[in-house]
């Protein structure tokens, strides 16, 4: 958990420290919370996240030649320079200048960019915390050098190739993280749809407050998480294969379903998960039925959201956690315990948020709740593991913010 001044004055303070000169532009990009359909974006299913008023942003100058050279304001991370070309290749695993590389490379082999630029980074994105604080950092860089190298950016399409370019790091990821940051607006949630990629815009009822609630444990997704997440996706795969092998021949559909919103609109999930029953092993079971659900959830949620039903909206994330839990298998006893005390502190509902395995809570409180919720974790869990060190890092309401940005400076 280390977060850095990220103020635009301070990054370009150390930008003429550095390279001697002002920055000409600013990209930024928000980090997110997903409220509800986790590990359902890379099945092409529905999500309902919201961006972040955290974000990266990357002071710039654009250079006259093909070099990158970016440092970052956070000493965790060390500086990265590198010659954009079609196929850079990849830095040791885990480094995080495989974030910078990615876009990079993805945008030289799409569009022959050719320019590079000299920039400092910063965040105020927990890192490894399920927040999207990496996505920010690739969503920034691809902006920066897509602005510099004149090439077209809408956002659902600029989203899907930042996807891609993020998947240079060995994480097979969706693309539910990169269109939020690209495509969010203010005082919204919005529920995206893949394939055509579809963003619909939820105003988030005036009393709704989302606690983000950080366990303190990192889930490294291009460490140690990795390879659980490439493991589900590959499950997920699996399962569908066989089901779907099963529910033609049973002739139960004339069209073969080719991905998981074809498969649901021939079937309906509760006809599916009874064939599903009957010819998936158990681990993959609980994967597909997982899945399955978790789309429901976000279509009901939707609803909720638009009807301000903060009792139901808080009892579908109470069902997506233990259904992350139990059948997907990746919950932690930290994310488990949180999400108890918020819910005995009185919220209507809480979940793990992004990948799992470590990093956030997501709560749902309303106005007269919040403060009884806030003061439950931090006396339960902050108090008792002593983690003061930054509790407004650890510990804060979501507010629902605009998607990424360039301008000059
Ligand atoms: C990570 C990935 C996303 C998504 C979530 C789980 O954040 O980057 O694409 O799969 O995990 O819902």
């Amino acid at each position: 958990m280390r977060l850095t001044q990220s103020s635009i004055e301070g990054l370009s303070a150390v930008f003429v420290e550095r390279f001697g000169g002002p920055p000409t532009h600013l990209a930024r990009a928000p980090g997110r919370v997903n409220l509800l359909g986790e590990h359902t974006d890379y099945n092409d299913l529905a999500v309902l996240p919201m961006a972040l008023q955290r974000e990266a942003r990357l002071v710039f100058r654009p250079r006259n030649d093909g070099m990158v050279v970016l440092h970052d304001v956070d000493p965790e991370f060390d500086d990265v320079e590198f010659e954009i070309l079609p196929g850079i290749p990849p830095g040791k695993d885990g480094d995080w200048g495989n974030y910078v590389r990615g876009p990079a490379s993805l945008l030289a082999r799409r569009f022959a960019i050719w320019r590079g630029f000299d920039g400092v980074i910063g965040s105020d994105i927990p890192v490894a915390a399920g927040l999207s604080s990496s996505t920010a950092v690739v969503t920034a860089v691809g902006l920066a050098l897509a602005h510099i190298n004149e090439v077209p950016v809408e956002a659902r399409s600029f989203a899907e190739l930042l996807a891609e370019a993020e998947r240079y790091t060995g994480t097979q990821g969706g693309a539910m993280d990169h269109t939020i940051s690209m495509g969010a607006r203010a005082g919204c949630a919005a529920k995206i749809t893949f394939k055509p990629p579809r963003m619909r815009h939820v105003q988030v009822p005036a009393d709704w407050c989302f606690v983000i609630a950080d366990t303190g444990r990192r889930a490294e997704k291009s460490g140690a998480a990795k390879n659980v997440y490439n493991t589900r996706r590959a499950e997920c795969e699996e399962a569908f294969s066989f089901v779907v092998e099963e529910v033609v021949r049973s002739d139960r559909t004339r069209m073969i379903p080719t991905d998981y919103p074809s498969l649901l609109r021939a079937i309906p999930a509760g006809d599916l998960l009874p064939v599903a029953e009957d010819v998936l092993r158990s681990n993959l079971l609980r994967r597909f039925r997982h899945v399955v659900t978790e789309a429901a959830r976000v279509d009901e949620g939707i609803d909720l959201l638009r009807a301000a039903d903060t009792l139901r909206f808080g009892t579908l994330m109470d069902a997506s956690h233990g259904s992350l839990r139990s059948d997907y298998l990746v919950s932690t006893p930290e994310l488990d315990e949180v999400v108890a005390i918020a819910r005995e502190g009185g919220a209507a509902g809480a979940r793990l948020t992004g990948a799992g395995l470590g990093g956030c809570v997501v709560a749902l409180a309303d106005r007269s709740t919040v403060d009884l919720v806030l003061e439950a974790l931090v006396s339960e869990y902050y108090e008792p593991r002593r983690l003061y060190d930054r509790l407004d890092d650890r510990l804060f309401l979501a507010v629902a913010s605009d998607g990424a940005s360039v301008r000059e400076l």
